[in-house]
């Protein structure tokens, strides 16, 4: 088993990356406040894992909600719905929701807990190679309102992210190529040596091999802990962890989110590569590094069905626009983000229609 710790002062608090461990209740009965959990899944999740970890959890008080699965689910009344269950179960201000899912289920339980008689403990088990690299890492919770997406939300950190990697193996394929364009993101992000392991090991990671996983998920915890360590609120530093997310949020949103999120972040990527080289920001031979690395990944290089000019647009209307201006995160190198919003407005969507077939 691999630990780390995301250092936060006073709420610091523990990511556990290895197999097995939703059996392991007593790491979580050390570290709860309380004797009360309440458990937040899914219809496809629970009935998979919840009763290994409900069981290790005895002879704790517990009780549980399923939601429907899907996006579209993370939404106002979903969220009261876990409150209301709350209190009909008699939960107190020492309780602890426990999060069993992906990054859905994570952001809106979290957010919940971050409610709930002014916020109570939240323990993260994330179960998609998503969640364990990114989403159920940073103590950011929302849920979706008003078609904005993660529009109303609470930074509110857990106290404890435990990720078994033996649940990864469940997973269909496609999910777990959407965490691998992740993985790439915070590689590009942070860390080149990582980009230039990903370009050797990428289909070790997509075969579950657990060596290659785990190391994999273990290196993005840091690259993330050390970032939100650094900038909790995202006043500076953490917005780098947006590469791409412009592009891929647009394209998410002008394809009517036939990508998942991962496949638009992939080619998110690609167009971040290519404007930062046109810019003259990054070498020429980025792009090409990136493009091959998502092939072998079997993840998108270009979108189809789609306008130039839409995904433009949707990206203008992005939250990261600042007095109408656009900022995108781009690269200097592998392994360098950067934050500009000096460049010629016209240029994104000259780039974005080479990707467009
Ligand atoms: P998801 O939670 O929808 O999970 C994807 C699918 O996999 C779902 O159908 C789910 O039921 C299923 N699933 C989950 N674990 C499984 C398993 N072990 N075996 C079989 N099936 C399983 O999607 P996701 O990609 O994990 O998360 C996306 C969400 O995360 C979005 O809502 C996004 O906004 C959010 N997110 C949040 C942050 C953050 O910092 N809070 C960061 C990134 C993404
Ligand atoms: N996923 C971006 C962040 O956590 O800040």
């Amino acid at each position: 088993m691999k630990s780390l710790t995301v250092d936060l002062q006073d709420h610091s608090y523990p990511i556990y990356i290895g197999h097995g461990l939703l059996g392991d209740g007593d790491r979580l009965k050390d570290i709860l406040p309380g004797n009360q959990v309440f458990l937040v899944s899914n219809e496809t999740v629970s009935p998979l894992y919840a009763k290994t970890l409900l069981e290790s959890l005895d002879p704790l008080e517990t009780a549980q909600l399923n939601l429907p699965d899907g996006e579209r689910f993370k939404d106002l009344h979903h969220w009261s719905l876990i409150l209301d269950s709350l209190a009909d179960a008699g939960m107190h201000r020492d309780a602890t929701v426990v999060s069993l899912g992906g990054g859905v289920v994570s952001d809106i339980a979290g957010f919940a807990a971050a409610c709930y008689q002014r916020g109570i403990a939240h323990v993260i088990y994330p179960t998609t190679l998503l969640a364990q690299v990114d989403a159920a890492i940073g103590g950011k919770t929302a849920i979706n309102f008003s078609g904005g997406k993660n529009m109303i939300g609470a930074f509110h950190q857990p106290l404890a992210v435990i990720s078994d990697t033996t649940t990864l193996r469940t997973l269909d394929d496609r999910q777990m190529r959407a965490g691998v364009a992740e993985i790439i993101k915070s590689a590009l992000i942070a860390d080149d040596a990582f980009f230039a392991w990903l370009e050797q090991h990428a289909d070790k990671v997509l075969k579950r091999d657990d060596e290659a996983l785990c190391h994999a998920i273990e290196v993005c915890c840091r690259i993330k802990s050390r970032i939100v360590s650094a900038d909790e609120r995202e006043k500076g530093e953490r917005a780098l962890l947006n590469l791409g997310h412009s592009f891929a949020h647009a394209i998410e949103a002008a394809s009517d989110y036939r990508y998942l999120h991962g496949e638009a972040v992939a080619v998110g990527l690609l167009l971040a590569a290519d404007l930062s080289e046109r810019l003259g920001l990054a070498p020429g031979d980025l792009p090409r590094r990136i493009r091959a690395l998502l092939e072998i990944c079997g993840l998108p290089t270009g979108v189809s069905g789609l306008e130039a000019a839409d995904i433009a647009r949707l990206m203008n209307m992005d939250k990261k626009v600042s007095s109408g201006k656009l900022k995108l995160v781009l690269l200097k190198k592998a392994g360098q983000a950067v934050l500009i919003d000096e460049f010629d407005p016209a240029l994104p969507e000259a780039v974005i229609r080479e990707y467009c077939d």
